[in-house]
């Protein structure tokens, strides 16, 4: 994946976020006065790759051993938060090192119970441990844990940063690219790097990079594997309906009201005999997500309905 392969190392290698750069790299000038750090704003431009490069710069060979990182993919508990963040702050025998440093992206999923515990970590642990925090919505971070972190917002990468880091990646992998091409790709990614890389790649798989090939492959990607989500779940597959959804919004960067939107489309275009049924479902989740409930919870939930309509 291109995304993966050409994910700076280094802060230098960063774009778009100059001042955060700026201030982050004058911060571990010396490492011991870095505070904990709170990352937020959208998908795909930057908080994670910063915090690896942080946690390189900072520990250097030694990252490995004394890094945790917590992905989207974990438990977000309170489990979660004494068995793994407990026992590796916990952990002694430091050599060579400032101090351990623990990533917990999606941060913001975490329970209210967990951060409370976390809170009491963070505390308990300062001398050995920094925290660095990655959430899309603050608001859901409780203030005590916010009053301990320096935060940094990060902005959507602008057409010059998206563009040009394109055309870097297409001139290393050796795929023609013409400007038209790169725009239309920086319109359909809304500033989401990530999002971005992923199309380019989708599109030089069905060959030069220019604004024909990038229109079929966006609506490509997107729309038939909506459809197929759409046929697995109506076929009772909830578990591999699932992993397709969740594929295509954490690796794919669609956004859950894309997806939705797209699903819509599905519908209409499947004329399947319970369509109405089908809507009503869609329409009921659609809402539950605009008001705020945990988006990837509630799609699971729609897929599990949806496989329900196939006994
Ligand atoms: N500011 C950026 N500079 C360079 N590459 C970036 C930037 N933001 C995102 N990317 C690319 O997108 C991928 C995902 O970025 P990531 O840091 O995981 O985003 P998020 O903000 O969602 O944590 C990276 O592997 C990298 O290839
Ligand atoms: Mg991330």
């Amino acid at each position: 994946m291109w995304v993966e392969k050409y994910r700076p190392t280094k802060l230098s290698d960063i774009v778009n976020q100059s001042e955060i750069i700026g201030s982050l790299e004058a911060m571990i000038k010396d490492p011991t006065e870095m505070p904990h750090l709170m990352f937020t704003g959208s998908a795909g431009v930057g908080k994670t790759t910063t915090a690896l490069c942080i946690t390189k710069q900072i520990l250097g060979d030694y990252a490995k051993d004394y890094t945790l990182e917590l992905n989207a993919s974990d438990e977000r508990g309170i489990g979660m938060v004494r068995e793994k963040v407990k026992k590796f702050s916990r952990f002694a025998g430091m050599a060579d090192v400032p101090f351990k440093i623990i990533i917990l992206d999606e941060a913001d999923e975490m329970t209210s119970d967990a951060q409370t515990a976390l809170r009491r970590i963070i505390e308990d642990t300062a001398k050995i441990c920094r925290f660095i925090l990655i959430a899309n919505n603050i608001s859901k971070i409780i203030d005590p844990i916010q009053s301990r972190c320096a935060t940094f917002k990060f902005t959507s990468v602008g057409e010059e940063d998206v563009i040009s880091r394109l055309e870097m990646i297409s001139k290393k992998e050796k795929i023609k690219a013409d400007k038209k091409g790169l725009k239309a790709i920086y319109d359909y990614s809304e500033g989401d790097l990530r999002h971005a890389i992923n199309l380019l790649q989708a599109v030089a798989s069905l060959g030069p990079i220019n604004e024909e090939n990038v229109i079929k492959s966006a609506g490509l990607t997107k729309t038939t594997d909506v459809d197929e989500v759409l046929k697995i779940a109506l076929g009772g597959k909830i578990i591999d309906a699932r992993e397709k959804m969740i594929e295509l919004i954490k690796v794919y960067g669609m956004s859950e009201s894309d997806f939705l939107k797209y699903l819509n489309a599905a519908v209409f275009k499947s004329k399947n005999e319970k369509m109405s049924e089908i809507l009503e479902i869609i329409a009921k989740y659609d809402y539950r997500i605009l008001v705020g409930s945990n988006s990837e919870i509630q799609l699971s939930a729609m897929l599990a309905e949806l496989s329900k309509l196939s006994k």
